[in-house]
């Protein structure tokens, strides 16, 4: 933007210095990508060649969006894998969340967590939704359903827990406490494709559920998400919500928003999925190295499961311990100067952003348990073309301290 007590010519020579920066930082970018760094993660993408005849026929039918062919084959195709009746793509996860939101007309206040991605609490914000947030489970770091009562207000109308890291949460104790306070229930799913508990899909659980496919996930569209919902009704009303409003040519029923995926994104989904069974099993060979690896180093807590049937290793956290010889900080450090990129998610917690501190909840004595966690997680690089080598070099910083 241009400061307006500048002259032209400086506002012209300040952008020209940002534009020089941005030509930097993509050098820096390009030789970043080019060593031998090992990043968090690395999006799984198929052979280019598999992809070639999805763009052949979109180049022939000419159909970009709205719901095409595609969108419609990969909504049949996830709902089959996944083993849920109802599934509205999206555009990304955080647009899904704020339409799941608008779909069951949820106001006042809604108890979720801290510990996770920003975009959970956002789509509170984007609808005007006050969020209240309660600790978390020392165990799976999920929301604690212990805790959630005490925060409950004649302006709560729902619950926003997440499957954090794909761990699903203790969702019989979370409907339960949701029936007798006639409270909804939707699930931030962003982690958990493809997650199973002993009665099947995790996604079944809750009013709806909420799924990410961007870059970083185990199932990735480039960008994406979707809605898991339970019935034909409540699909019909999120495809308007994700189509403008839009219910025929002339009537708009809601201020709805652009949500749609495109043809693009859904082609890829569908040559994805092909694939993803390889993709799961992969990490799930490089989580078992990690847990055995590291099982004997004092001070190092690899999480555990929450007891799910199916998982899908979507992240391997660790927490750093006061026993372990040196601080989460500085093991942080010690990789990243070692060219290992693993990140501190999550940390800051949400509830510290500026947005949100000043809010009652967010004071730290009432998230001692996710105070804790956020200062003391690390996530280790995990994804299926990860080497044995690159893993190696990942244990060895660890256990020579
Ligand atoms: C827990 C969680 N919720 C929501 C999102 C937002 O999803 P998206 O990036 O697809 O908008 C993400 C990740 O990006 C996430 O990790």
């Amino acid at each position: 933007m241009n400061a307006p007590n500048k002259s032209i010519n400086e506002n012209i020579a300040s952008s020209l210095i940002e534009e020089d920066k941005l030509v930097v930082d993509i050098s820096e970018l390009q030789d970043r990508c080019a060593s031998n760094n090992i990043f968090v993660t690395q999006p799984y993408l198929p052979p280019l060649e598999e992809f070639f005849p999805y763009l052949e026929k979109i180049w022939d039918n000419k159909i970009l969006t709205n719901g095409g062919p595609y969108h419609q084959q990969l909504e049949k195709a996830l709902c089959e894998y996944l083993g849920v009746e109802h599934l509205a793509l999206f555009t990304n996860g955080t647009i899904a969340l704020v339409t799941a939101l608008q779909a069951l007309r949820i106001t006042g206040e809604v108890i979720t967590t801290p510990y996770s991605f920003v975009a959970t609490a956002h789509s509170l914000l984007w609808n005007g939704i006050k969020p209240v947030f309660v600790d978390i489970d020392p165990n799976t770091l999920n929301l604690d359903p212990a805790k959630i009562e005490a925060a409950i207000t004649p302006q709560t109308t729902a619950i926003l827990p997440v499957h954090c890291y794909g761990h699903p949460c203790d969702v019989k104790a979370i409907q339960k406490i949701a029936d007798i306070y006639n409270l909804k229930v939707i699930y931030d799913a962003a982690h958990a494709f493809g997650v199973q508990t002993e009665s099947g899909s995790v996604l079944k659980y809750g009013d709806l559920s909420v799924l990410s496919f961007h870059a970083t996930k185990v199932f990735n569209t480039f960008e994406g998400g979707a809605i898991v919902c339970p019935d034909a009704k409540t699909k019909q009303r999120i495809d308007h919500l994700k189509n403008f409003g839009f219910v025929d040519e002339l009537t708009v029923v809601a201020p709805g928003i652009n949500g749609k995926m495109s043809e693009l994104n859904a082609a890829f989904g569908l040559l994805q999925l092909q694939h993803i069974d390889h993709a799961v099993a992969r990490r799930k060979e490089i989580d078992s190295i990690y847990r055995e690896k590291l099982k004997n180093v004092k001070g190092i807590r690899c999480l555990q499961d929450a007891g799910e049937k199916v998982q899908n290793y979507s992240y391997f956290p660790i927490l750093v311990e006061k026993d372990f010889p040196i601080s989460r900080e500085e093991l942080y450090q010690k990789f990243k100067d070692k060219n290992i990129f693993a990140r501190r998610y999550f940390y800051p917690l949400i509830s510290d952003f500026p947005m949100y501190r000043g809010m009652p909840s967010a004071h730290k004595e009432n998230l001692s348990v996710a105070t804790n966690a956020a200062s003391k997680v690390l996530c280790l690089p995990i994804y299926p073309a990860l080497t044995p080598d690159e893993q190696q070099r990942i244990i060895e910083v660890i256990a020579h301290n």
